[in-house]
């Protein structure tokens, strides 16, 4: 049975923290869920660890529906959260309301991610008045990069603190069920997870979130174009990668690969009546 968007908000209540990952694909997904994770997040950050763009905002909503798709058809048990790309739902509710069906109905998620706090909050709203079940994210917004000049730590000053608040309240009272805190201050994070009812997911916003999110190819060592401070890397599979392409290379090379074991026989039979008929030239 798949996770609900009620077991994840239990899961604050009962003090127990709430692992989150990216998958994108049907290897990221699997594993995922073979570690027995309870949400996986189709993220937009496909668009630089999958696509190798330098931000968020190239990414599509068609190609949010391909890869959600695949990650929704390969799992049984985790919450699938799709996340709905720049630009698909804050041109109107009407546009939201279309996109987050598509993400729903074609790539088959149980819920949707969108960015933004306040301003976002009538857009909320409006999803899960619809029976759409929304994850806000506040903080840094990666889709905004450009607006931000960067991806930098929010609200270390009182005014963008006070935003942050407004923000998870204004995300809260318009009926999201759980908010990712990304680049949020430690102290600043833990006071907006005390105040709120619903489930906060930090990203880079410390240890007293209700749970936290990674991206699949950081804490694996997998992206490479820079590791972000918010993350640990668990593995260094890019490094295994890397040495097990350069041994496959030597070997083919050298001749040591494929062997025997690696290849399909023929029997002597068939081997010596094509022997003769070609000898013959007979065919
Ligand atoms: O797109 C994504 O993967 C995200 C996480 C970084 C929270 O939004």
């Amino acid at each position: 049975m798949r996770l609900t968007i009620r077991d994840i908000q239990k899961m604050k209540t009962d003090g127990e923290k709430i692992v989150m990952m990216t998958a994108y694909d049907a290897s990221s997904a699997r594993l995922s869920e073979q570690a027995n994770l309870p949400m996986l997040l189709v993220g937009d950050t496909l668009g630089m660890v999958v696509q190798g763009h330098a931000s968020t905002v190239p990414v599509t909503l068609d190609q949010m529906i391909y890869h959600c798709a695949i990650v929704t058809r390969v799992t049984q048990r985790p919450l699938i959260v799709g996340d709905l790309p720049f630009m698909t739902y804050s041109i109107s509710p009407e546009q939201a309301m279309q996109s987050a069906a598509r993400l729903m109905q074609e790539g088959g998620v149980g819920c949707v991610k969108l960015e933004g706090g306040e301003a976002v909050a009538p857009i909320i709203k409006r999803l899960v008045t619809a029976g759409i079940p929304v994850m806000a994210h506040i903080g840094l917004t990666p889709q905004s990069v450009n607006q931000f000049g960067g991806f930098r730590v929010q609200g270390k000053e009182v005014a963008s603190a006070r935003q942050l608040i407004r923000d998870a309240d204004a995300v809260q009272s318009a009926g999201a069920f759980a908010v990712v805190l990304e680049l949020v201050p430690t102290k600043l994070a833990e006071f907006v997870t005390a105040r709120l009812s619903i489930p906060t997911i930090g990203i880079g916003a410390g240890v007293g979130c209700d749970g936290q999110v990674q991206v699949f190819h950081d804490i694996l060592g997998l992206f490479d174009a820079f590791i972000p401070k918010h993350t640990r890397r668990y593995a260094e599979i890019g490094t295994l990668i890397r040495e097990a392409l350069s041994q496959y290379r030597s070997d083919v090379q050298a001749g040591n690969f494929p062997t025997e074991a690696n290849s399909f026989g023929i029997s002597d039979d068939v081997l010596a009546m094509l022997q003769s008929e070609l000898t013959d030239g007979s065919r």
